[in-house]
């Protein structure tokens, strides 16, 4: 019983039923002119939503645009090259993602006629598309009432009702999706889902002090009336990240730089790096583990350290500038052969670097993010 009467409590119902009015008042006043806002399409939607999953929206616009250019409907992501796909998502990280937005676009292509499912359930069948991208694309490019959480929607409606259950078990993410259900409006429900965002994303932000001055919603937030705005949402403590230490060689000769390919398997999937050893090595060490390369190094100098920070774990970078003999232009050309010895524009078109390498392309004369080279 007093469990039932604590869930009963967080979920607040009476509460959640005012949101829906001030809220859509504040997103016509306050809503951003976005691309995919402009002309929701299903695909442009679903795009624009697995390219928003972990990344900011000032960073997404340029790759979106991008992104509809080479590939404008699922039938062109579906006969993509994963070369290509890897390239137009260079920078954005997590990049099983594309891999996985291709896949579903060969399972719309082969079971749906090459038409994007309208139904939730269908869309829950995708590769990569859960219950937050199918609530997204079915609220906005169909009109459905179907909620989007993602931890934006959770920390909002957790503040709004100071609901101290904790955001990382998957049964209060379900029960805020039936609530929320119940309260969209029919009419609206692609805005009320994308307000909702907003304001998690401008407003109800998740580190420092939230802007409550500027909330619609601070006049019904029970956090805010209790002062207890950052107490929410509450959240399982993650593990720490493991550290890799490793030296990063940038290797050129007049003309050419040297890349490596990744596995096909595992993190940063078949991009592009350049070459790196495990742990931090003299100069001395690195021309000779060059030399075992067939690599003769003319001048070696220390660079910069840098650092990135995946997920789990944090890489902490070492960097060698190198210069060499001259290389001989190869591509890849057997199963076994990992360095490729290339001119750094091919990198503008082909070759996708990860990020974690940001800190030493300008050493090579690469600019990661096509659309670079074009500023
Ligand atoms: N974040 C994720 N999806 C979004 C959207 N449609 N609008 C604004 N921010 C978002």
């Amino acid at each position: 019983m007093r469990e039932k009467e604590e869930t009963q409590v967080n979920r607040d119902l009476a509460t959640l039923a005012t949101v829906p009015e001030p809220l859509l008042a504040w997103y016509d006043e306050n809503r951003r002119i976005l691309p995919w806002r402009e002309l929701p399409t299903p695909y442009r939607v679903w795009v624009s939503e697995i390219m928003l999953q972990q990344t900011r929206v000032e960073a997404v616009k340029p790759y979106f645009e991008r992104f509809m250019k080479a590939l404008p409907d699922i039938n062109a992501l579906a006969a993509a090259e994963e070369e290509q796909l890897l390239k137009l998502w260079e920078g954005l990280g997590y990049y099983n993602r594309v891999r996985n937005l291709q896949k579903a676009a060969i399972q719309i292509r082969d079971e749906y006629d090459g038409v994007m499912p309208a139904e939730y359930e269908e869309l829950l069948k995708l590769s990569g598309i859960g219950s937050y991208t199918a609530g997204a694309i079915s609220s906005i490019a169909f009109k459905m009432c179907k909620p989007a959480v993602d931890g934006n929607v959770l920390r909002v409606i957790s503040r709004v009702r100071a609901d101290d259950r904790m955001i990382t078990d998957a049964k209060v993410k379900a029960s805020v999706e039936q609530d929320l259900e119940g309260v969209m409006p029919k009419e609206r429900p692609g805005d009320f889902n994308q307000a909702l965002m907003e304001i998690g994303a401008c407003v109800c932000i998740p580190n420092g002090a939230p802007l409550c001055e500027k909330c619609p919603l601070a006049q019904l937030c029970k956090a805010h009336a209790q002062g207890r705005e950052t107490e929410f949402p509450r959240k399982e403590s993650k593990k720490p990240r493991t550290l890799e230490e490793k030296t990063v060689l940038l290797i050129r000769d007049a003309e050419k730089i040297v890349l490596r390919k990744r596995a096909t398997k595992g993190l940063l999937a078949g991009m592009y790096e350049f070459p790196w050893v495990e742990g931090y090595h003299t100069a001395e060490e690195m021309v000779e583990y060059l030399a075992k390369n067939g690599i003769r190094t003319l001048r070696i100098r220390p660079i910069e350290d840098a650092k990135h920070i995946f997920t789990h774990k944090e890489w902490h970078m070492k960097g060698y500038l190198i210069r060499t003999d001259e290389l001989e232009e190869r591509e890849l050309t057997t199963e076994t052969e990992d360095w490729l010895y290339i001119h750094p524009a091919k990198t503008r078109d082909q070759y996708a670097i990860p990020s974690a390498f940001a800190a030493y392309t300008k050493y090579l004369d690469i600019a990661l993010g096509k659309w670079k080279y074009e500023e």
